[in-house]
């Protein structure tokens, strides 16, 4: 067998039915173009219709298709995931990337705040993945694939709720791992750094912001979207199947310690 046979065998998606929230977004946008180039069937899913049908119609033949969903109603989660297993029949992947940010003091943060960013980013991920599991992965194995974040287990001013929420996030993609290993499932995190899509745009337009994060990643520059593609399709194809519970960082070093301190070398 070639190398590129081999590499196929390894870590294609053809005819693997992926469920990625999120899917309008910066980082969404970015894996479901990575994901339909190694052959995954794509159910792009967002809070509103016309940017999933652009990106459908940019992705091309394949099966993609557009769902509306709020994450955060559950209503709105059996709906979709009723419309996407009556349309493709099953979801082999789930891809857990909406989320919201809003950055204010840990004292100034009210209840109506806490509220939506916890009802995004936890209990919509929780409830989501528990009907996907319940609907369809329970009877044919899968894989499970959660952003959390940089802030899962290191924290930047302003962003108590979204840290905690991140924080869970690894917590659940721990308990997924171990209470579904008996299904074929495997769940792992991908814990993005500083990555510059529109939820992180307002950050790194501010010289201030822009140079403390510099200072804080080995690589000195935010990430692309387009870095994330390659561990999601590890983590989505059968090259992972004996990696679950993980949360990976792919952060250009800044969880490993960032830009060093000046020091001497002879080199
Ligand atoms: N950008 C970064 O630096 C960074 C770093 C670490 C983790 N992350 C995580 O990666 C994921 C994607 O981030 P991004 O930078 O692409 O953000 P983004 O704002 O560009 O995209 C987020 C998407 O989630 C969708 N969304 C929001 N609320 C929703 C709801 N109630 N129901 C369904 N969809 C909803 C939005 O419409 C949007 O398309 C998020 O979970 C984020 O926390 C991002």
């Amino acid at each position: 067998m070639s190398i590129s046979e081999n590499l196929e065998k390894l870590f294609s998606l053809q005819g693997k039915v992926v469920l990625l929230t999120g899917s309008a977004g910066g980082i969404g946008s970015e894996l479901a173009r990575g994901l339909a180039g190694v052959g995954a069937e794509l159910a792009l899913a967002d809070l509103a219709m016309p940017p999933l049908q652009a990106l459908a119609d940019e992705l091309g033949g394949g099966g993609h298709a557009g769902y509306v969903l709020d994450i955060s109603d559950l209503d709105s989660i059996s709906q979709c995931v009723h419309d996407i297993l009556f349309r493709h029949g099953r979801i082999d992947v789930l891809i857990n990337c909406a989320g919201i940010n809003k950055r204010e003091g840990f004292l100034d943060v009210e209840e109506a705040t806490y509220d939506r960013i916890m009802g995004v980013n936890l209990k919509g991920l929780y409830f989501l993945t528990q009907a996907v599991v319940r609907e369809s992965m329970m009877k044919t194995g899968g894989k499970i694939i959660n952003m959390a974040s940089y802030n899962s287990t290191s924290m930047l001013g302003g962003v108590s709720v979204y840290g905690a929420t991140k924080s869970a996030v690894a917590a659940l993609t721990r308990s997924m791992a171990i209470e579904w290993a008996k299904f074929n499932i495997q769940a792992n995190a991908i814990a993005p750094g500083h990555i510059l899509t529109p939820l992180t745009a307002i950050t790194w337009a501010n010289e201030h912001r822009a140079g403390y994060l510099r200072e804080r990643i080995s690589a000195e520059r935010p990430g692309l979207p387009a870095e994330l593609v390659g561990i999601t399709v590890l983590l989505a194809s059968g090259a992972s199947n004996y990696m679950t519970g993980a949360l990976i960082n792919v952060d250009g070093g800044a969880i490993a310690g960032g830009k060093p301190w000046q020091f001497d070398t002879k080199y």
